[in-house]
């Protein structure tokens, strides 16, 4: 069984790689500069479920056994360890779930196929996600055990020695901002119902800009990320709400960067077009500063998206193209998400995979193909590069290695 998965993945592996390359060049020549005038264009991966864990990237360390009831994220996991076991198990995760092999890996998928020409900076980008307790420090009621910070700049020191961009976002706020699990904590979005978390958030933004922007990491750290998928409705957290944390973090990442560090915003499911304009550092202006780009996360597994028919599917990837090269010379919009994963979320998604087709790889390639094309005005990031079960539709890495 596991034979036959691995040969399915090589030959997938061929395939896709060959379409990574032909589209990558592809785009490099027709590139149109950016706001600032860059011809640059990401091509990325997100380093998931390592400094924010998410039971269905790597079940094993969710499945720890007792009476209890199984824990459902970063939180709930550490609650039902206790500090101790927490702490031993997710220090083991940090320093094995990535090693520099993948930097080396992610090197060597073709991540970078555009540098060959055109490109001054070097073009492999990776995203990594970062919970605020591997940051600052943690309350007394809260579970957490954190622990990541020496694993973030070793991280980052490999991305460095590969020529490697990475692109940290705060995935986890104090008090959650969207009620999932990427967040650290479930069914809650309670960010905004107290100033503590604010200022903590803000906290989180300034010790990563701080570190980050120190000449020893010579540019690797390229953007910062404010907040990961920040949930909006009129009852709890609100659009104002937001504007002022952006406009507080955004601050900070500017200032206390010097100037080096980019600022990248969360949409909100909002649209991008709705923050084309946005400007953190004044509520005046009505053009948004060079420094900030915007993330839109384009999935087809999620609601309302998560029935569609396959051409529809094409169609509207074909749609948001467009969108995006209209509005790449307004503001980077940036697709910092996106997957193979279609009707079914992946949280939901049976592992292992049974139902191996060739019409299953085709829809595969054309998905890919439509969404590679479809995603680099300014650029992107595949949502995961690597899942404990080897998941196609989620993890690139999973198809490259
Ligand atoms: C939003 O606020 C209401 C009360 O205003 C609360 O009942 C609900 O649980 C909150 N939702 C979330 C997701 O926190
Ligand atoms: C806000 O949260 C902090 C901990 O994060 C807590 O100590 C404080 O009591 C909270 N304040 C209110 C008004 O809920
Ligand atoms: C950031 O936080 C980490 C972990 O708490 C700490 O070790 C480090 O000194 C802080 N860095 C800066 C520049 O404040
Ligand atoms: C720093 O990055 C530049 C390219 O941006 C590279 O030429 C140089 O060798 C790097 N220096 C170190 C010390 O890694
Ligand atoms: C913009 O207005 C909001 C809400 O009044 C405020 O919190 C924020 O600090 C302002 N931002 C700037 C840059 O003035
Ligand atoms: C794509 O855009 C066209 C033109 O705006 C629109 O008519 C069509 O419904 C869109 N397709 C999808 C699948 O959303």
């Amino acid at each position: 069984m596991i034979a036959l998965c691995l040969s399915i993945h090589r030959r997938l592996f061929f395939k896709l790689y060959l379409l990574f390359c032909i589209f990558a060049l592809a785009f490099a020549q027709t590139q149109r500069p950016n706001a600032v005038g860059q011809v640059a264009s990401v091509r990325g991966v997100n380093l998931g479920g390592w400094f924010v864990t998410e039971p269905w990237i790597t079940p094993s360390l969710y499945s720890i056994g007792g009476s209890g009831d199984t824990p459902i994220d970063e939180w709930s996991l550490c609650a039902a360890l206790g500090k101790k076991k927490a702490s031993d198990s997710l220090q083991d995760h940090y320093g094995s779930f990535f090693n520099r092999g993948d930097f080396e890996d992610i090197a060597a998928a073709g991540l970078n196929a555009v540098r060959i020409k055109h490109y001054a900076d070097p073009l492999m980008f990776t995203l990594q996600p970062i919970g605020y307790w591997n940051v600052i420090e943690i309350l007394d009621f809260e579970p957490y055990v954190g622990g990541a910070y020496p694993y973030i700049i070793r991280a980052v020191n490999w991305a460095a020695e590969l020529g490697i961009s990475v692109l940290l976002d705060l995935h986890g706020v104090p008090g959650s901002q969207n009620g999932q699990d990427n967040s650290g904590l479930s069914n809650i979005v309670s960010f905004q119902a107290n100033l503590t978390n604010f200022d903590r958030a803000v906290a989180a933004i300034r010790n990563l800009t701080d570190e980050f922007s120190k000449e020893i990491y010579n540019g690797t750290v390229t953007t910062i990320e404010l907040m990961n998928e920040p949930r909006i409705s009129d009852a709890n957290f609100t659009m104002s709400e937001l504007k002022a944390y952006y406009s507080a973090a955004g601050q900070t990442v500017r200032q206390y960067s010097g100037g080096t560090l980019r600022v990248l915003i969360h949409d909100a499911f909002w649209g991008p077009g709705y923050w084309i304009g946005f400007d953190p550092s004044s509520n005046t202006t009505s053009t948004s500063p060079e420094w900030l780009d915007i993330d839109l996360h384009n999935y087809f597994a999620f609601a309302p998206n998560n029935n569609l028919p396959q051409e529809e599917i094409l169609e509207k990837v074909c749609n948001t193209s467009q969108y995006l090269r209209e509005t790449a010379l307004l503001s980077p919009v940036l697709v910092g998400e996106w997957s193979l994963e279609t009707g079914t979320a992946p949280n939901a998604s049976p592992i292992g995979r049974a139902a191996q087709s060739q019409a299953r790889r085709t829809w595969f390639r054309k998905l890919f193909e439509a969404q590679l094309s479809g995603y680099s005005a300014f650029g992107w990031y595949f949502w995961t590069w690597k899942t404990e079960c080897k998941s196609e539709e989620n993890a690139v890495g999973d198809t490259f290695t």
